[in-house]
């Protein structure tokens, strides 16, 4: 299938900051790709580059399978920064003025101002809105034109918790309605609550690109070894609360379900006869790589040490 978008080995250099640094990656259709990077990693400028409003160096990027023109720019919604809406005028008047600008039937306001649920208020002035109203706004100018893809920029900033709930669930929403998304956060419980794939960045440079749920499912794994290895893999695999099992070396490496630990796997071994060697549960030692990599910038001196290799996933270190 093409990817949405694709982007090959761009570089940004603002002077002596490499600003982004040999990016490649994928997006495919329907997904909600979170580029997620601690600040200042190169994220609104890679989506800067990809709008075409920030000039890149090198390298290429495609949007479905085309260089970017103005017909691929069409079928793309974006948010960068708060859009510029007028204080006085109300949501519906706001709307038509880009509705003009966008060349789009003026009946699509209606449309857009429920999926934000903004249509109670659609006759209020624009300045006596919440932030997190105005924000939901400026997704429904985004939405006029109906666009396939839906470009997002550290959509819940300076929201308060309820206000971030809204929006994370709206994201959701629009997703279902089969556009894709992209959207750039430093949050990675954001990425994980919203996003179906992801890639984090680093000082510009790709660290990882994959799905949320192989990464970030957040549930710990077991491993487990008993003497006889054959027949402890067959036992475990009996066991009604497994996601998956995989053996490695000296041990599988079992990740359980329903909130089941150790103990209940080696509670169900135990009944039919099978003493553990070796039973250890171990954390999702990637979540707590991404959250250092995330809480570097504010140490740099530790930043440097994460190495994101041995684990079982696409790593592009
Ligand atoms: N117009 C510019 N001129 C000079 N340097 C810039 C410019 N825009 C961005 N930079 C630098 O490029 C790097 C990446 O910035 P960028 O805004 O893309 O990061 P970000 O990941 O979006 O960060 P944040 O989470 O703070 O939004 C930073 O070091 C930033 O200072
Ligand atoms: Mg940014």
């Amino acid at each position: 299938m093409t990817p949405i978008l694709q982007i090959q080995h761009l570089h940004k250099r603002y002077g002596k900051i490499h600003a982004v640094n040999d990016l490649s990656l994928e997006v495919q259709a329907g997904q909600v790709f979170g580029i997620l990077g601690p600040n200042g990693s190169g994220k609104t400028t890679t989506l800067g580059i990809v709008l075409d409003v920030v000039k890149k160096n090198s390298g290429a990027y495609h949007w479905f399978g085309n260089l970017p023109s103005a017909e691929s720019r069409k079928k793309i919604g974006a948010i960068l920064e708060t859009p510029v809406f007028y204080p006085y005028l109300s949501a519906v008047d706001n709307l038509k003025i880009v509705a003009l600008i966008k060349g789009v039937d003026e009946s699509r306001i209606d449309t857009v101002l429920k999926t934000v649920d903004l249509h109670e208020r659609r006759l209020d002035a624009f300045k006596t809105y919440s932030l997190g109203m105005k924000q939901r706004l400026a997704i429904a100018s985004a939405l006029l034109a109906d666009p396939q893809v839906m470009i997002l920029d550290e959509p819940t900033n300076g929201l308060d918790p309820q206000g971030i709930a809204e929006i994370r669930q709206l994201i959701i929403q629009i997703a279902r309605q089969g556009k894709t998304i992209i959207l750039a956060s430093h949050l990675l419980d954001e990425v994980q609550k919203v996003c179906s794939h992801f890639a984090v960045l680093k000082k510009g440079k790709l660290i990882y690109s994959g799905s949320v749920d192989e990464a970030l499912t957040g549930t710990d794994t077991v491993e487990v070894a008993a003497d006889d290895m054959n027949r402890l893999e067959e036992t475990v695999k009996q066991f009604a609360h497994i996601q998956s099992v995989r053996p490695e070396k000296q041990f599988l490496r079992v990740r359980l379900t329903d909130n089941q630990s150790s103990a209940d796997l080696n509670r169900f071994l135990v009944e039919r006869g099978i003493v553990v060697s070796h039973l250890s549960q171990r954390t999702n030692s990637l979540e707590q790589q991404f959250l250092q990599i995330l809480a570097a910038d504010q140490s740099p001196a530790a930043s440097e040490n994460h190495s994101l290799a041995n684990q079982n996933i696409t790593t592009h270190a």
